[in-house]
């Protein structure tokens, strides 16, 4: 479809996007109090390097300043701190300098990413020595490249003169030359982040177009249909921004140009006229360029610094000049060498095909507090994701920073530190046109807390904030199911499992929202899966993802291999392990039973099938998986050995495959991955069961995997079952599993016939357990059962602590499946069972799924000794409804039904 549109971009080649890192700064600084200073190496006010030059003392010093946004208790401050560069960074330079007149000093500055030369009075004082050691542990360094300009010493700051920002490209077009205009459909893409703009207006709806996949092999393109914003225009002006993105900017923790580095734009105009010939406008030589963009960064983890003043430049012809013409993305090169010449896969433009990130809700503040002081935080009420939308007023050049929590210390101070290396920071530099409005667009954050305080300053007071506003944006569809009950605790839970959902489903599924990471782990997708399709309508999305797991397969190109994250790029340790990779087999087949569409399982058959096979060949001894990273991650109190794990998961996929070659009709195969699952169960017996049918490594997380898996044999029930409840009541009832036993423990007990035990797990309100979140405040679901714990104000491990990751919102599927009884019988729902649980002190639930067939009703509630139970079944679903006292009826049809008991 773009066809003779050429990829276009700055006119310089070879340049990064974004700030720069080899400038040379030649500056007479004015000397106070015996020294000269200046501010550079920033990507901010509040985190750069200082050279101060001590001229009574005739020697040069570098100080490193820092907000601390990325580490260190808060008892240390995060504000403003100094730290000199010595022993702690294992860097000091030290020069001696002559210098005669003492009122002002003449330096030369030259940066080389993090090397520096330094002439002082035209002497060098210091010839390539490294200014920043790289990836310090305590202050990881990824930001030495310039973005903010330098500071020098009481005075403004000012700005680098060859700096390279955001990609800016416009075209003026007037439409419809004597023809009569019938349609106007607008086709770009781009490597990197982008948007468009028409005569002012932004295009379509969409935040961060063209997506994420990898970008090596395919980058969807857009459509847009742009008649109402040409038809009466005499004049269009086309312009586009884009952002670093994922293209050339930071992927999860593995660094920045993993697809890329420099970005570039491609579009096509068609207009259709009522005369039935058409015209095609494509972006060429003859665009236009500009280095006045007021993006001067947008990395999509990092955040946005947008200088206002830039935009007044863009009237001025003189800003523009002839773009360059990119290079068109060429040979598919996948992450493990190159392809055998018969797979060489080719790079394609593919239309986009699922709802693009749209923005869904409008949060306002519920509080404001100052700490500390000029500095003030917002609360949300909710943790959310997208971006905010901020009314300021300031001086032309008063520059505001915009930070993002998802928690806060009780004393109201924002917590960032488990951001890791994701600076997730805005600044926005005022034109001065009081009142401004600012969204950092190019950019996503998850956050409930929002700090906005001056760049380099401290606000005199929030008057300046006019308002602001939380945008929260997501891939994710409609609302489809809802579940309510007697408990506010679980209503809580329920609500925070949805919002994990809707903060998680943006760009690609991914783990977290925060922090340097928001990546597509495999393994949180699965256990998610069958809770995330009882909520929000979330088939296209999936499916979108599933094509992102195909391509991370043939990209990692390891003979069947499913790479533990997709798109690939953002964990460059290529990776593959059991519980994760299995998430090509277990999230087509939820989604096929979701849907009832055989298509899912077609066109994800190829990748299922080849993951399997890949486990048949990666095994230690026969039916047992061999080594591998990852287990039950993040297990509470005991690790189940990875070997287990992964061995019971390639049981199950051989499980599901042999089912799913059976319902696509390919007999032989499906005898063949059967005799596959009795196999690796058969090795998994001999390896971990014990006669009476206790585990060899008796943990929840190994029970709930054999039981739920079907790996016992009748005769080991008893046994099992005892011994698992034992580990139970150990514990005080309490669980103990991580991420490859949370969707199983449940589903478990209750296969058992233990809801009984089920129930008093969920209800559990201390650590570890789902409403101990709920009760030290989460407004979404955890990475860790205490990732805060209110009564001492402390933080989990910073390393790992995400107040919003999904995989233990898996709890869902059971709260839907028990509490509701909502139970699909066959695939998609053409088969119902409505067995509603009235478990623990439960007095009522209620709820809804709307499944293909339409919307299912069931509610229920206990009174005077009764239960009272009312259903709503949609036409062509024939339900069973089996009451708490085993009543059953069958063959119930299309209508509204209430039953007494
Ligand atoms: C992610 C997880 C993921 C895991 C794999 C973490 O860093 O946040 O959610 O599944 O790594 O072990």
């Amino acid at each position: 479809m773009l066809t003779n549109a050429k990829w276009i971009g700055s006119p310089r080649s070879g340049v990064h996007t974004g700030a720069v890192w080899d400038y040379e700064i030649n500056r007479v600084l004015p000397v106070y109090d015996g020294t000269a200073e200046l501010f550079f190496a920033a990507r901010d006010l509040d985190n750069g390097l200082r050279l101060e030059v001590d001229v009574i003392q005739g020697v040069v010093h570098f100080y490193e300043h820092t907000d601390r946004a990325w580490e260190g208790p808060r008892k240390d401050g995060f504000h403003k701190e100094v730290y000199t560069l010595g022993e702690e960074c294992g860097y000091s330079l030290l020069g001696k300098v002559n210098i005669v007149d003492k009122c002002s000093v003449a330096v030369r500055l030259h940066v080389v990413k993090r090397a520096v030369k330094l002439w002082v009075e035209d002497a060098l004082v210091i010839e390539n020595a490294e200014i920043l050691p790289e990836n310090h542990p305590a202050r990881p360094r990824k930001n030495y490249r310039m973005m903010e300009g330098i500071r020098q010493q009481a005075g403004e700051p000012f700005t680098l003169e060859n700096a390279c920002p955001g990609v800016m490209v416009k075209k003026e077009i007037i439409p419809a030359q004597g023809k009569e205009l019938q349609k106007a459909v607008l086709y770009t893409t781009a490597r990197g982040f982008y948007e468009c703009y028409i005569n002012g207006e932004k295009v379509g709806q969409e935040y961060y177009a063209p997506g994420f996949t990898d970008y090596r092999l395919r980058i969807d393109y857009q459509e847009y249909d742009v008649t109402k914003m040409v038809m009466n225009a005499e004049m269009a002006v086309f312009t586009t921004i884009v952002g670093k993105g994922y293209y050339s900017g930071f992927v999860g923790y593995s660094g920045a140009h993993i697809y890329g580095t420099e970005n570039s734009f491609l579009g096509k105009l068609v207009f259709t006229y009522t005369d039935g010939t058409t015209e095609e406008v494509c972006t060429d030589e003859s665009c236009l360029y500009t280095d006045k963009c007021p993006v001067l960064y947008a990395d999509y983890l990092d955040g946005e610094y947008y200088d206002a003043r830039l935009e007044d430049a863009l009237a001025d012809p003189a800003s523009w000049m002839p773009c360059g013409v990119k290079e068109a993305p060429g040979e598919v090169i996948p992450t493990n060498g190159s392809f055998p010449e018969e797979r060489k896969p080719v790079f394609t433009l593919t239309k986009q095909d699922y709802p693009g990130a749209k923005c869904i809700q409008v949060l306002r503040p519920v509080s404001v507090t100052e700490e500390p002081k000029g500095h003030f935080v917002y609360d949300f009420g909710q943790n959310m994701v997208g971006t905010v939308r901020i009314t300021l007023k300031g001086k032309r050049g008063k520059s505001y920073k915009i930070r993002y929590g998802e928690m806060c210390y009780q004393n109201g101070e924002i917590y960032v530190q488990n951001l890791r290396t994701a600076a997730n920071t805005d600044v926005y530099v005022c034109k001065g046109e009081e009142p401004e409005t600012y969204e950092p667009s190019l950019v996503s954050h998850g956050f409930r807390y929002v700090e906005v305080t001056g760049n380099g300053y401290d606000l005199e007071n929030g008057e300046d904030i006019l308002s602001l506003e939380g945008l929260v944006i997501t891939n994710i569809g409609e609302k489809v199911g809802d579940f309510s009950c007697s408990d506010p605790l679980l209503n809580k839970l329920q609500s925070n499992i949805e919002w994990g959902q809707i903060d998680n489903y943006l760009l690609t599924l991914t783990d977290c929202p925060q922090r340097n990471e928001r990546m597509g782990w495999t393994g949180d997708a699965q256990v998610f899966a069958a809770t995330a399709v009882f909520n929000r309508e979330a088939r296209a999305f999936t499916e979108k993802w599933l094509q992102d797991l195909r391509d991370a397969q043939l990209m990692y190109n390891r003979g069947g291999g499913v790479p533990d994250t997709a798109p690939l790029g953002g964990d460059n340790r290529r990776l593959t392990s059991g519980g994760w990779g299995d998430a090509s087999v277990i999230v087509p087949w939820e989604l096929y039973m979701e849907f009832g569409d055989k298509k899912i399982l077609e066109d994800n058959f190829q990748m299922m099938q080849a993951w399997v096979e890949y486990q048949r060949g990666y095994e230690s001894e026969p039916g047992i998986q061999g080594e591998q990273p990852r287990g039950d991650h993040l297990a509470y109190d005991t690790s189940t050995p990875f070997l287990l794990c992964a061995t019971a998961y390639a049981a199950r996929s051989a499980d599901l495959l042999s089912r799913i070659c059976d319902i696509l009709g390919k007999r032989e195969l499906a005898e063949g991955y059967h005799a596959r699952f009795k196999e690796i169960k058969a090795a998994y017996q001999r390896k971990w069961v014990k006669e009476d049918g206790t585990l060899t490594i008796p943990t929840q997380t190994g029970y709930a995997l054999s039981i739920d898996f079907g790996l016992l044999e009748e005769k080991h029930l008893p046994g099992a079952a005892a011994d698992f409840l034992r580990t139970i009541e150990e514990r005080n009832g309490h669980l103990s599993v991580g991420f490859l036993g949370i969707s199983h423990l449940l589903p478990a007990l209750s296969k058992l016939g233990r809801d009984d035990v089920a129930m008093s797990i969920l209800m559990k309100k201390e650590n570890p357990g789902w409403l101990y979140s709920v009760l030290n405040g989460a407004t979404t679901i955890w990475e860790r059962w205490n990732s805060y714990i209110a009564e001492t104000d402390t933080f989990g491990d910073v390393n790992m602590n995400s107040f919003n990751h999904y995989a233990y919102g898996a709890v869902g599927d059971w709260m839907y499946q028990n509490l509701l009884g909502i139970r699909k019988d066959a695939p998609g729902y053409e088969k119902l069972t409505l067995a509603p649980k009235p478990l623990g002190e439960l007095t009522h639930a209620e709820g809804y799924h709307i499944c293909p067939y339409g919307r299912i009703e069931s509610a229920w509630k206990l009174e005077n000794g009764k239960f009272h139970y009312h259903i709503k079944v949609p036409q062509g679903v024939t339900a069973t409804v089996i009451l708490p006292d085993g009543a059953t009826y069958e063959n119930v049809t299309e209508g509204e039904f209430t039953y007494d008991k």
